[in-house]
C-alpha cells in the first residue's frame, strides 16, 4: 500500500465526501454553504472548524489546523498518512490489497495471533473449566457484561494448549517464539499462561496486543503477569482501555488516569469511560503525549498509598514538562480506586471526582510529609520545597492563593515568599491561537497571487513567468508548492495539493490561511499585475539594499562604480515594471 500513486490516493480522496467523513467524528451543522463543528485538534466549545463541500477541506479559524480528508483522519485516530489513506479507501469500497499482495503487513502473524490467542481465552472462560474464573470475577464485582466488554478469558491449567492451537494454524514455533506467548524450555515449547484470568491488552486501534494474566488465588507472587515487550507491544506506549475512553474524553475535554487496570474497569463499570491507566509502569513521555491529544483537563486518580502519592508526584512532573497542569484525585485509606468503589460506593468516588484538588494543593501535601512544623529547620525546608515548585508554575493566579496559604500556614510574610520567586520567562502556551497580525503590502501581495493561484492556472502561469523569488519563506515554499504540483499534474486543487504535502503540518496550515482570505471570486488581469509588481519591487528594493550597503563597504573604486552601475540598472527596471 506504500505504493499508491498519487493519482490513486486522489482518487481515494475524492471517493469520499469529507463532510461525511467527519461527520462520523464529531456533529457538523450547515450554515451558509459550509459545515461547522467544535475543532477536536485544541480545546474549544465554539464551532470554530468549518468544512467545505466544494472545497473538501477543513479549517479551524482558532487553531489553524488545516487538511483534506487524510490529514483528519490522521491527526483524530493518531495514525499515519498511508494508514488514513487505507481507511478511507474501505470506508469507500476500494480493495487495496492488489497493491499490498506481494508485501505483506508488518508484524501481521504478530496481530493474527494475538487476535487467535484471545478467542481462545475468551472461550475457555465460558466453559466449565471457567467456573472458578468466574466466580473469582463476580466476588470482585466483575459481571458477565464487563468479562465480554474488557474481553476478559481465561488460560487453562495446561501447558500447550497454545502452541498446539497455533501450530495447527500453521505458526511456526520460531513465530510463536516471537509473539511472547510461548516459551522453549525442558520440557519443548510451552505456553506462558496457563490458569490465569486473562485481560488482553489493546493499543491504539483496540487490535490485541499483549495480555496480563492474573492469578485468582489471592496469593499475591506473580499476581500479574504481563505479555514480554514484542515488535508491537511497547509498555511505554500503552495506555489501558485507551481506544475505548479516547472519543468520550474528547467530548467532555476531561481523561482520568488510573494506575491498575482493574480500577479502570471498576470505574468504567460506574459510568466514568473517560479513564486510562498505564502498564504498571511509571508514565512515559509517550502516554503524556497521547493522554493530552484527547482532552484538555487531566484528573490524576492513583491509589491511595505512599506509593500511588508518590507516583501521583512524578507523574505531575511529567505532565507539567508538557505544559499541563493536572488535577488530583486523592483516595483515603491507602484505597486504590477499584477498592474505594467498592468500599465507599459510587456515589462517593464521583463526588471526589467532581472536586479533585489542584496541583499545588497537592504539592503543598506531599512536601508536608514527614516534617515536623514545630521545628524551623522542617519549616524552611518545606518553604524552599514550594518556592521551587512555585517557580515552575505556569499559573499565575494558582501561584498567587498558593503564595497566600504558604503565608498562612508558616507565617512568613506574602511580600517575603514573593521575593524569593524567581520571576520567570512565560512557558509558550500549549495552543497558540491563530494571531491576527497585520501584514505589510508585500505580504498582501503574495497571499492574494496564491490565494488565486490556488484557484487559476493562469495565475501559476503568471508566476512562473514573472516571479523567481517571494519575500515571505513560507509563502515562497508554497508558491514552488504549488507551481511544482502543476507542472506535474497539470491541474490544481487544494485537497490533492494538501495530499501532495503530506506531512509539512506549516505547510498545509498556510494553506489554510490563504483560503480564509475569502478573496471574491473573480480577479482582473490588473490585479495580478498588481500584486506581481510589488512582489518584484520587493525583490528589487532589497537587491538595492543590498548593492548599497556592499558599497558603502567598498574601498575599491572600480568596484564600487560598478556597483552603482548595477543599482542604477536595477532601479530603471523596477521602474519599468510600473509601466
Ligand atoms: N502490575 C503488574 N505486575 C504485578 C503487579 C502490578 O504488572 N505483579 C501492574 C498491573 O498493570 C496493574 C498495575 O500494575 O494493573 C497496578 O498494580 P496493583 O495496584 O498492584 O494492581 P491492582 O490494579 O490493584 O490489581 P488487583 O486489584 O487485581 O490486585
Ligand atoms: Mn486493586
Amino acid at each position: 500500500m506504500a505504493f499508491l500513486s498519487n493519482e490513486e490516493i486522489n482518487n481515494i480522496r475524492s471517493s469520499v465526501s469529507i463532510v461525511d467523513v467527519i461527520s462520523d467524528y464529531i456533529p457538523l451543522t450547515k450554515k451558509g454553504k459550509n459545515y461547522f463543528g467544535v475543532c477536536p485538534f485544541h480545546d474549544d466549545h465554539a464551532p470554530s472548524m468549518s468544512v467545505s463541500e466544494t472545497k473538501q477541506i477543513y479549517k479551524c479559524f482558532s487553531c489553524g489546523a488545516t487538511g483534506n480528508v487524510f490529514n483528519f483522519v490522521m491527526d483524530y485516530e493518531h495514525i499515519s498518512f498511508i494508514e488514513a489513506v487505507g481507511k478511507i479507501a474501505s470506508k469507500a469500497g476500494i480493495d487495496l490489497n492488489f497493491t499490498t499482495k506481494d508485501k505483506p503487513k508488518k508484524n501481521s502473524n504478530l496481530y493474527d495471533i494475538y487476535e487467535l490467542t484471545n478467542k481462545l481465552f475468551q472461550n475457555n472462560i465460558n466453559t466449565k473449566q471457567g467456573a472458578e474464573a468466574i466466580s473469582y470475577l463476580k466476588k470482585r464485582n466483575i459481571n458477565e457484561e464487563l468479562i465480554k466488554e474488557f474481553g476478559i478469558g481465561l488460560s487453562l491449567n495446561k501447558h500447550d494448549i497454545l502452541t498446539n492451537l497455533l501450530l495447527k494454524k500453521g505458526y511456526s514455533y520460531e513465530e510463536q517464539l516471537k509473539s511472547g506467548l510461548v516459551v522453549k524450555n525442558n520440557y519443548g515449547y510451552q505456553d506462558i499462561y496457563f490458569n490465569r484470568i486473562m485481560f488482553p491488552l489493546e493499543d491504539m486501534f483496540g487490535r490485541v496486543v499483549g495480555f496480563s494474566g492474573r492469578r485468582y488465588d489471592d496469593v499475591k507472587e506473580y499476581k500479574y503477569i504481563n505479555t514480554m515487550e514484542t515488535e508491537i507491544f511497547k509498555k511505554g506506549e500503552i495506555l489501558y482501555n485507551y481506544y475505548r475512553a479516547k472519543d468520550i474524553a474528547r467530548r467532555k475535554q476531561q481523561i482520568i488516569v488510573m494506575e491498575g487496570f482493574m480500577d479502570v474497569i471498576r470505574a468504567h463499570s460506574i459510568g466514568v469511560k473517560n479513564v486510562v491507566a498505564t502498564m504498571g509502569t511509571a508514565l512515559t513521555k509517550e502516554n503524556v503525549n497521547n493522554i493530552k491529544r484527547m482532552a484538555k483537563e487531566v484528573i490524576l486518580c492513583f491509589d491511595g498509598d505512599s506509593a500511588g502519592f508518590k507516583a501521583t508526584m512524578s507523574a505531575i512532573k511529567e505532565f507539567e514538562q508538557a505544559n499541563v497542569i493536572p488535577k488530583i484525585v486523592l483516595l483515603s485509606d491507602d484505597l486504590d480506586p477499584d477498592d474505594y468503589i467498592i468500599k465507599k460506593g459510587a456515589e462517593s468516588f464521583l463526588n471526589l471526582l467532581k472536586n479533585p484538588i489542584n496541583v499545588m494543593d497537592f504539592k503543598l501535601r506531599y512536601l508536608k510529609q514527614g516534617k515536623d512544623f514545630t521545628n524551623s529547620v522542617d519549616v524552611a525546608s518545606y518553604v524552599n520545597e514550594v518556592i521551587k515548585e512555585l517557580n515552575y508554575l505556569n499559573d499565575d493566579v494558582l501561584k498567587e492563593l498558593t503564595i497566600q496559604k504558604l503565608s498562612e500556614e508558616t507565617n512568613l510574610s506574602q511580600d517575603f515568599i514573593k521575593s524569593k520567586i524567581q520571576t520567570k520567562e512565560q512557558k509558550p502556551q500549549v495552543i497558540e491561537k491563530a494571531t491576527t497580525t497585520k501584514y505589510n503590502k508585500y505580504e498582501k501581495a503574495e497571499q492574494n497571487l496564491i490565494y488565486y493561484m490556488l484557484k487559476d492556472p493562469e495565475v501559476i502561469k503568471i508566476y512562473n513567468r514573472r516571479i523567481t523569488y517571494m519575500p515571505t519563506s513560507k509563502y515562497r515554499l508554497l508558491a514552488r508548492e504549488i507551481s511544482y504540483f502543476y507542472k506535474q499534474f497539470g491541474y490544481i486543487n487544494i485537497a490533492d495539493l494538501i495530499s501532495f504535502i503530506k506531512d509539512d503540518k506549516e505547510l498545509i496550515k498556510t494553506i489554510g490561511e490563504i483560503d480564509s482570505l475569502d478573496l471574491k471570486d473573480n480577479y482582473t488581469k490588473e490585479e495580478i499585475a498588481d500584486y506581481i509588481k510589488v512582489i518584484y519591487e520587493y525583490s528589487v528594493v532589497n537587491e538595492i539594499k543590498r548593492l548599497k550597503n556592499q558599497m558603502k563597504l567598498e574601498t575599491d573604486s572600480i568596484k564600487k562604480a560598478e556597483l552603482g552601475k548595477k543599482i542604477i540598472e536595477l532601479k530603471m527596471r523596477s521602474e519599468d515594471s510600473d509601466k
